[in-house]
């Protein structure tokens, strides 16, 4: 059937839009809420032996992947290296017996991961594979098909499939963790419960979408952005610089926030405009501090995270966006909206073909 845009200007707005059902859609293949755990629809897979995961991707779904890391350490304590596919096709890495590694895309079909996946093949590993597009290539050879539930995406910036990756992310965690004896009923009952919570947060999110278009209309004219965020937030850190580069073209770099001061922080000054992207909870104070060495040097700082972390720190900013306030887990899922939505609105200011950029293609089938 023939897709179109709706009411929307353009198939990115509409994607970002769909976020909150999508990933209700995607969710409900991988939860049981009213038992309080995750299903993984591969239910004959047994994650108990596996020893070590290597995450590889390119692009958003490499981010995705990023922020699955902390998750899989945090929750399963596994190992996991994560490299991008480009890369690691070619560094000989080292494959042992028991190793997993998880690919993530979303057409299935992008020659750099597809090729790492058959050079992992062939290294004796596992093959699992998220994955959003069921009748893909790396849908055919995974061992284990973990797809997204995103529908169709149009618009060359990937948006609703990012935050899928991340929901079947999360369940797959939440698996490895109970299969390894990690994790009790209890904290799966609280994962699930989070994870539950995801489609309403990401609603209430979007709900600031014109605050965040206002927001737009203050960087539009910037040379240079910087993103910072720490933990998991940091991957978004770098997704919300990808995309503001690839639809506004417009140049911006994510850092890990305690990195700043290791050399970028060199770039500030009141006409770079700092994205601080920082949730409350366990790495907000560090955020903060990262934040203010920014705003001692002259820079001007937008900061994303809720009620509580704005009143806290939101004083001496440029602007702030109000989330809703959310549990760590599910930040990154919640937080890839304002970051999602200001790439959107700086790209539509400066005018440019937000849904097909210029040198992209939606799926690179070339290595
Ligand atoms: C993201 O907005 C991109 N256009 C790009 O980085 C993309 O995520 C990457 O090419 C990977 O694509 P895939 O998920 O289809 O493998």
């Amino acid at each position: 059937a023939q897709i179109d845009k709706g009411n929307h200007r353009h198939f990115m707005l509409k994607e970002i839009y769909e976020q909150p059902i999508v990933v209700a859609q995607t969710l409900r293949s991988y939860l049981r809420p009213l038992d309080g755990q995750v299903a993984l629809p591969i239910p004959d897979f047994d994650f108990a032996d596996i020893r070590r995961v290597t995450v590889v991707a390119c692009g958003t779904s490499y981010y995705a992947g990023m922020v699955a890391k902390y998750w899989f350490e945090r929750f399963a304590r596994l190992p996991v290296e994560i490299d991008v596919a480009s890369e690691y096709r070619y560094r000989d890495p080292v494959m042992e017996e028991g190793g997993l590694a998880l690919f993530i895309s979303q057409s299935g079909e992008t020659a750099d991961t597809l090729a790492a996946l058959r050079h992992a093949r062939a290294g004796g590993q596992k093959i699992a594979v998220v994955v959003n597009v069921p009748t893909s290539t790396m849908a055919r050879e995974a061992d284990l098909l973990l797809p997204t539930h995103a529908g169709p995406e149009i618009g060359v910036a990937s948006t609703k499939a990012f935050t899928c990756q991340l929901a079947v992310l999360a369940a797959l965690a939440a698996n490895l963790a109970r299969a390894r004896g990690k994790l009790s009923p209890k904290e799966e009952r609280e994962i699930v419960r989070h994870l539950e919570e995801a489609p309403a947060a990401i609603n209430a999110a979007l709900a600031y979408d014109e605050a965040i278009a206002v927001v737009a209309g203050q960087i539009a004219g910037a040379r240079d952005v910087l993103y910072l965020g720490r933990g998991p937030d940091y991957p978004l850190a770098l997704e919300g610089a990808l995309k503001l580069k690839e639809i506004s073209y417009i140049h911006a770099e994510g850092y890990a926030a305690g990195e700043m001061k290791h050399g970028p922080i060199a770039l500030i000054d009141d006409h770079v405009p700092v994205i601080v992207l920082a949730p409350s909870g366990p790495l907000f104070e560090k955020t903060m501090s990262n934040m203010q060495e920014v705003q001692a040097r002259g820079g001007k700082v937008v900061l994303i995270s809720d009620y509580d972390g704005i009143q806290a720190a939101g004083e001496d900013c440029l602007a702030t966006i109000t989330m809703p306030k959310v549990h760590p887990l599910i930040a990154p899922i919640v937080y890839a909206i304002p970051v999602q939505l200001l790439a959107y609105h700086v790209a539509v200011l400066k005018g440019t073909d937000v849904d097909q950029p210029r040198n992209l293609a939606k799926s690179v089938t070339v290595e």
